[in-house]
């Protein structure tokens, strides 16, 4: 089983999310989608892989409230862990640059540079979050 797991305030990497789900299961695997609020830290380690999305916030950053705490808890279980990150931005996008930087150091095997897209994704955008979700399924 896959995981999809996001954190998103207006939607826009919410849909991103469900666009990778739909990737997966066209590669074949099963994959459930969650909100960061509905899933504890335990349980994102159970499974196989890992699709983590967030918008970019702050300051190019992730979401400081919610997802920050529940990734810095992750992390140090990240050792080995095959994923792909992604997430929606407004005006900077280098936010997914400082994420990559962090699960490497963790030792996670991060498949992709990081997905990220302006605004509300479109057609192209959730093409690109389907093939992302293909390479995770496919590796
Ligand atoms: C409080 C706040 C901070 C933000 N900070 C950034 C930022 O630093 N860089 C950026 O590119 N976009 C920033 N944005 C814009 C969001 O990343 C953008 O609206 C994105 O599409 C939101 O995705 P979501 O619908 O999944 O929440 C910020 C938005 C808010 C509300």
């Amino acid at each position: 089983m896959i995981g999809v797991i996001y954190w998103s305030g207006t939607g826009n990497t919410e849909q991103m999310a469900h666009a990778v789900a739909a990737g997966i299961k066209a590669a074949g695997q099963d994959v459930e989608v969650k909100s960061v609020s509905e899933v504890s830290v335990a349980d994102a380690e159970k499974y196989e892989k890992l699709a983590l999305g967030c918008a970019d916030m702050g300051a190019e950053q992730l979401e400081e409230m919610e997802f920050e705490p529940f990734y810095t808890e992750l992390e140090p279980k990240l050792g080995g862990k095959k994923l792909v990150i992604f997430g929606s931005y407004g005006w900077g996008g280098t936010w997914l640059e400082d994420w990559s930087t962090r699960i490497k150091d963790a030792g996670g095997d991060l498949l992709a540079d990081g997905l990220a897209v302006f605004g509300e994704p479109d057609d192209a955008g959730k093409a690109q979050c389907e093939e992302l979700g293909k390479t995770l399924a496919n590796a």
